[in-house]
């Protein structure tokens, strides 16, 4: 009896101090503190975007000592990893959006946002022009403004290599929108299909969810796709669903390059149950309203029909990145990206531009683990900055009041230490991608150079646990939480919005 009652006694108290520290957090991610206003004294450091770079350099930066203006056409941060989740409705998209404000709001100085897209840089007079350019504008939508530093992170568009057809009848896999917009077109696909009469060839071409680029973007979407119909489209429509077919188009002659042979194997045998064709060496030339047009490995053109066409087939520089390229012609001339310092500074602009993530071109690869670690370094070059600037004024302040030569040498020793800046370090986390069925694959160098290659169904419970603690927020960890919880006990919803 004793014994018992002291098991039931500790998890009442674990389970009340658990409950009591969860309602604190959740109190204190609503009720954000007074902020110090804007400082005209200070320098203005203007970020650009609000993506992996900017919210991970918004989240580290000590903003005491600087005014910050971000701009951005979102005025959200998208955790883009569960992104694929969204196409199927496993996760509902406002689950994996933090607000740029909520993250700006609980900093010490006040941080300007503003929803617009940058247009125009003037790395000369140091100034950045941006266009409100959503929906609803006011009077004033078009604005210039000085900045001290730069902080360049907008990330990349999709590779569309020129085929107008792609822009026009494919979806993306990037923005919110366009996780939303797939899902609406694969249940609109899937309701043609059901309409009575409809022709067995119409039929088989509705159905042909059709998914180009072999990289993880487009695996990770091909798995959520036969996740939700095996497990919930089948039962709706049983009629139509089990025509459905998914095929994967990739150019090389292998899926996930960046991953190692056993883990591509696996991905090949998971999608080979699931029953995904991969075309493999085949190359998509053109695309119209209802075919692919493909290069065969034979050098022959084929016409594949689709219903659903979902474009991953990489990412391209946008056209600010350009022209903010052109501006600096001497020293930007790589053609993937803004060439940058090992301390991240833009190589021509080094005194006040720093550029992150997927618009930079660097040894790195594209990731958001890569654009993150940038952010986080670059907080602690500003953090840095500053103290040194303090300590320069605490130097001449102490000269002026004739300070002993051992304060003023001490003071100097300081100031040595604070302007040496160390160079960016990437520290390799490890790649993961889910493959469906409960599925995952996971390179995760260990100490010194092994790597650890695995699969299967304790990958996946990691995969969860892994994203579920880089989810910035306790509201999104709760959010994708219940997300997934709903969809245990209900599945996933099959109607259209
Ligand atoms: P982004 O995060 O793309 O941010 C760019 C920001 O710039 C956005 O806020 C955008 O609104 C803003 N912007 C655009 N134009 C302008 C403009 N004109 N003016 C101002 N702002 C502008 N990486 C991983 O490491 N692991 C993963 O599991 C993973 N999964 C992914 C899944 C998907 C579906 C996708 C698409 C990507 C995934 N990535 C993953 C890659 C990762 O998302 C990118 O590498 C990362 O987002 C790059 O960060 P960034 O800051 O450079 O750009
Ligand atoms: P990607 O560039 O990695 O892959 C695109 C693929 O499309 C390439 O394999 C390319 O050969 C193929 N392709 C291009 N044009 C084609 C054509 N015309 N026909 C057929 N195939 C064609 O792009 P992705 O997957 O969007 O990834 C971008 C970045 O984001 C990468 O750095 C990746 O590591 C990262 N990412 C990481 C994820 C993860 O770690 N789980 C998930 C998603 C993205």
């Amino acid at each position: 009896g004793g014994f018992f009652r002291t098991v039931r006694r500790t998890f009442y108290v674990i389970a009340l101090g658990s409950l009591g520290t969860y309602a604190y957090f959740v109190y204190q991610g609503r009720h954000p503190p007074d902020q110090l206003p804007q400082d005209p004294t200070k320098k203005t450091i203007v970020v650009l975007g609000s993506g992996w770079g900017s919210t991970s350099l918004l989240k580290n930066i000590d903003t005491e000592e600087y005014n910050v203006v971000v701009i951005s056409p979102h005025n959200y941060f998208l955790f883009t990893p569960l992104l694929p989740s969204v196409t199927v409705g496993t996760l509902d998209g406002r689950s994996i959006v933090q607000p740029t404000r909520h993250t700006t709001r609980f900093k010490t100085r006040e941080v300007k946002v503003y929803e617009a897209d940058c247009e125009y840089i003037d790395p000369v007079n140091k100034t950045v022009t941006f266009e409100d350019c959503s929906e609803i504008k006011g009077s004033v939508s078009k604005v210039t403004i000085p900045y001290d530093y730069l902080v360049y992170s907008v990330g990349t568009e999709n590779q569309t290599f020129g085929i107008e057809g792609v822009k026009k009848h494919a979806c993306f896999l990037k923005e919110l929108n366009d996780a939303e917009k797939i899902r609406a077109r694969l249940i609109d696909c899937v309701e043609s299909a059901a309409i009575k009469g409809q022709s067995d060839e119409e039929i088989d071409r509705l159905l042909h969810m059709v998914v180009v680029g072999g990289g993880p973007t487009g695996i990770e979407y091909a798995a959520e796709l036969r996740d939700f119909v095996e497990s919930d489209l089948i039962r709706w429509y049983p009629e139509v669903a089990n025509k459905l077919r998914v095929t994967l188009i990739e150019a090389l002659p292998n899926i996930l390059p960046m991953f190692s042979q056993t883990l591509i194997k696996y991905t090949e045998s998971t999608f080979k149950e699931n029953s995904i064709d991969i075309l493999t060496k085949h190359m998509v030339k053109d695309v119209d309203n209802r075919d692919v047009l493909v290069k065969t490995p034979s050098g022959e053109e084929k016409k594949i029909p689709y219903g659903l066409l979902v474009w991953a087939a990489g990412n391209t520089a946008r056209p600010l990145t350009r022209q903010l390229m052109a501006s600096l012609p001497e020293a930007q001339k790589n053609r993937r990206g803004l060439d940058v310092d090992d301390h991240m500074r833009l190589k021509g602009a080094e005194d006040s531009i720093f550029a992150l993530g997927d618009a930079t071109a660097t040894q790195f690869a594209p990731t958001a683990q890569a654009a993150s670690q940038q952010g986080a370094y670059l907080a602690r070059v500003f953090n840095q900055l500053a103290r040194l600037n303090l300590l320069e004024g605490k130097l001449e302040e102490a000269k002026k009041n004739n300070a002993d030569a051992s304060e003023l040498s001490g003071l100097e020793r300081q100031i040595e230490k604070a302007a040496k800046i160390r160079p960016f370090k990437y520290s390799h986390q490890g790649s993961l991608a889910y493959i469906g069925s409960e599925k995952a694959i996971a390179d995760i160098p260990l100490l010194g150079n092994n790597q650890i290659a695995s699969g299967g169904v304790v990958t996946f419970m990691f995969w969860r646990s892994a994203y579920m603690s880089m989810l910035f927020s306790l509201r999104n960890r709760s959010l994708v939480a219940a997300d997934w919880f709903k969809v245990f006990l209900f599945g996933r919803d099959v109607s259209r919005e």
